[in-house]
């Protein structure tokens, strides 16, 4: 079983009027032991309220979360408190003491557990080199840059050294280079320790750098799920590809449906590479063997996992049998291909 199962998960809520908001239409996951698993969806799609259950600070209606084979649905106030324990969680906007030094926010939850003076004080200390702050252990936090404030509420996180860390928006509130930072912290944290991270997020870039599964979450319900380079290579839902689009750019739905409709320039096809092929030495070897020109309009390469993923936007030319065996040929060599027809118009013969 999952280390983290879901299922069959619903969440309602009421508003002023008593009118229902149906949040979660019925969630299942399963979040293995060792996962950086990335849930992606727009605003109001239910993820906060999603990650709220799994802690326990939101009871579903209905379903079960099974965290390590135990049901934490119908806990109470009591092990709740000890389950939340196990849990650290980051938020977009850091959460931090204003009024106590960074040192001492680290150390709330082990002063809370009332852990002796001289613990706290090794492992905070230890905790500041982790997420590399020894020298501002005296500083407020309105004197910290917004990734420094990150990395105190993550020290602070993991002080009660949790075996699973939910992060809500985490890098939102941060630029490109500072988000990267904190990915980078959060992935290296997730080998060393072997921490199970769940984390949150509208920016599929940072699901890109650091999450090993994604699911895209939609209205309430699951779209999509699976391993990031899967998901990413052979995406089945339209929700998926737009969130996608912002990582493999290419041309625009206009630029395309302008060039499929003018015949002269030939077929117009969207081939996706995966693996060691993603070059396009294939290209020449297979319009060699037909007669085919192939002419390209665009191509991206981006690293998923470490392993590349291709994308090229080509015409081609030719008469449609050679065409036909191109594309075949092609498709032998693991590519995935779609082709482009621009839409008819109606109107009058
Ligand atoms: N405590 C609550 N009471 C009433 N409605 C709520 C409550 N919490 C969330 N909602 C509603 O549930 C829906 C989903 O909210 P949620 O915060 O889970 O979305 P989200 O995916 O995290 O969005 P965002 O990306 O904006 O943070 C929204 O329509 C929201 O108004
Ligand atoms: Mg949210």
């Amino acid at each position: 079983m999952a280390y983290i199962q879901i299922r069959e998960l619903k969440k309602t809520f009421k508003n002023k009027k008593s009118e229902s908001n149906e949040v979660l239409k019925g969630i299942d996951l399963d979040i293995e032991k060792g996962d950086i698993y990335g849930i992606i969806g727009y605003s109001g799609a239910g993820k906060s309220t999603l990650i709220r259950c799994i802690n326990g600070l939101e009871k579903p209606d209905s379903g079960i979360i099974s965290i390590n084979d135990e049901d934490i649905t119908n806990l109470n106030e009591k092990q709740l408190m000890t389950l939340r324990e196990k849990i650290g969680m980051i938020f977009q906007h850091f959460n931090l003491l204003k009024s106590k030094n960074v040192f001492e926010n680290i150390a709330l939850p082990l002063r809370y557990k009332k852990y002796p003076t001289k613990e706290i004080e090794e492992r905070v200390d230890k905790l500041l080199e982790t997420v590399g702050l020894t020298d501002k252990k005296k500083s407020f936090p309105s004197l910290l840059s917004g990734g420094q404030k990150q990395r105190v509420a993550i020290a602070r996180a993991l002080a009660a050294e949790p075996s699973l860390l939910l992060c809500d928006e985490a890098t939102s509130a941060l630029d490109p280079q500072t988000t990267d930072s904190i990915l980078d912290l959060l992935s290296s944290l997730n080998k060393e320790l072997g921490l199970t991270i769940v984390l949150i997020t509208h920016q599929m870039n940072v699901i890109q750098r650091i999450c090993n599964k994604v699911a895209v979450i939609d209205e309430g319900t699951i779209a999509e799920q699976g391993n990031t380079f899967d998901v990413f290579s052979n995406p089945q839902k339209t929700i998926t590809k737009k969130f996608l689009s912002s990582i493999f750019k290419g041309p625009t739905e206009e630029e395309l449906d302008r060039v499929a409709g003018d015949t002269e320039n030939g077929r117009l096809f969207h081939l996706i590479f995966t693996g060691e092929k993603a070059n396009d030495s294939l290209i020449s070897k297979v319009t060699k063997k037909f007669d085919t020109d192939i002419n390209i309009l665009f191509g991206s390469i981006e690293y998923i996992q470490n392993r590349p993923i291709g994308n090229l936007y080509v015409t081609v030319k030719g008469n449609k049998e050679d065409i036909d065996n191109t594309i075949s040929e092609l498709k032998k060599e693991s590519v995935r291909i779609e082709e482009f027809i621009k839409t008819e118009e109606t109107g009058g013969d």
